[in-house]
């Protein structure tokens, strides 16, 4: 790789021979222990069979003289530690996996959100601070960060390879995956699900750097107005607060208030009880009656064709900022 590829990475090639970028996680070295300890039970389990069998094929070949007299015709201990030891294994790979899997979707509550959009067929990153990048990602070294994405168009995956995540990026919803990079350089960043012609395309790298340097460039690209203020001129703009907002005095206020609603427990109309995140914001401006507060009535018009993906994050950055407001968390990250 040199360095006029427009998406050149360090992780691309490298002189020694790899099927895959070395990783450049936490998150990843597990993963590679995992795989590879599967790699070496699959691989000693297939040896001793051909071992076996080819053992076996000439012992018992046609005219050999074994001795044939007297075959087994049961061996319950042997059975019992064939059944056993697979279903030992079996489960152990269970627990392991499912232990992964279950970190890779619970981000830390630390976690900085970075907001994706994929569109055919592009990457469209936007900062806390409103910084926008195309194609790029960077990161702060050694802070875990919590990527929320959605589609404009058709169903894209995001695959980062050097961090072992690949997450489908869907329209009409939002998925979202955490990791905590730690080593710096750059990685590549690639769609992994056929999305049109210029799939192959869809390329991008990622930037891992020191914090202090990663602040630097965080600052410098810095958008007036932020993201939250952006939601806030929104939520003013089509008149979320004339309803929403129990502080500007109004004695109508027929709808809950959202101050420091993000990572409350709500209690809905049917009895349900969610915890209010990014996808339970999403759904209640888009889908108002899909999950209705407790106690109002399900008055809210959907805002569906009238905000765009990017307004919406705008939104959830907002009514993140009154949370974090409260809890005396800095806003500016
Ligand atoms: Cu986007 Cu493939």
């Amino acid at each position: 790789m040199n360095d006029t590829a427009p998406y050149a990475a360090t992780d691309a090639g490298s002189q020694a021979f790899q099927l895959l970028a070395q990783s450049a996680s936490a998150f990843g070295n597990q993963t590679d222990r995992m795989f590879l300890a599967m790699l070496l039970l699959c691989g000693c389990v297939a040896l001793a069979l051909v071992v076996v069998i080819v053992y076996f094929s000439i012992r018992y070949r046609s005219g050999s003289k074994a001795d044939r007299s007297n075959p087994p015709d049961g061996a319950r201990g042997l059975e019992a530690i064939w059944t056993a030891t697979p279903l030992l294994l079996f489960v152990c790979i269970f627990v392991w996996a499912a232990r992964g899997y279950v970190q890779l979707y619970r981000p830390p509550d630390n976690a900085m959100t970075i907001f994706v959009v994929a569109k055919q067929w592009m990457w469209k990153l936007q900062h806390r601070n409103g910084r926008r990048e195309i194609n790029e990602l960077h990161l702060p070294l050694g802070q875990p960060v919590r990527l929320v994405m959605t589609s404009q168009d058709v169903i894209h995956s995001l695959f980062l390879p050097a961090f072992r995540i690949k997450q489908d990026v869907v329209p009409g919803r939002y998925t979202s995956i955490w990791v905590t990079p730690d080593r710096t350089g750059d990685f590549r960043l690639m769609c992994s699900e056929f999305c049109g012609s210029d799939h192959a395309g869809m390329l991008g790298r990622v930037i891992v750097m020191k914090p202090a340097e990663f602040t630097r460039w965080l600052d410098a690209g810095a958008q007036e107005p932020g993201l939250a203020a952006q939601g806030f001129a929104l939520f003013r703009q089509h008149g979320c607060s004339g309803c929403h907002d129990s502080s500007n005095g109004s004695s109508t206020v027929r709808a809950p208030d959202l101050n420091g609603l993000l990572g409350r427990s709500v209690h809905l109309q049917d009895g349900r009880t969610v915890i209010a995140d990014d996808v339970y914001v999403r759904d209640s401006i888009l889908l108002p009656s899909k999950d209705v507060v407790a106690g109002y009535a399900p008055v809210m018009p959907s805002f569906a064709g009238q905000l765009s993906e990017d307004d919406i994050f705008a939104l959830i950055a907002y009514l993140r900022s009154t949370t974090e407001r409260g809890s005396d968390v800095q806003l500016s990250q």
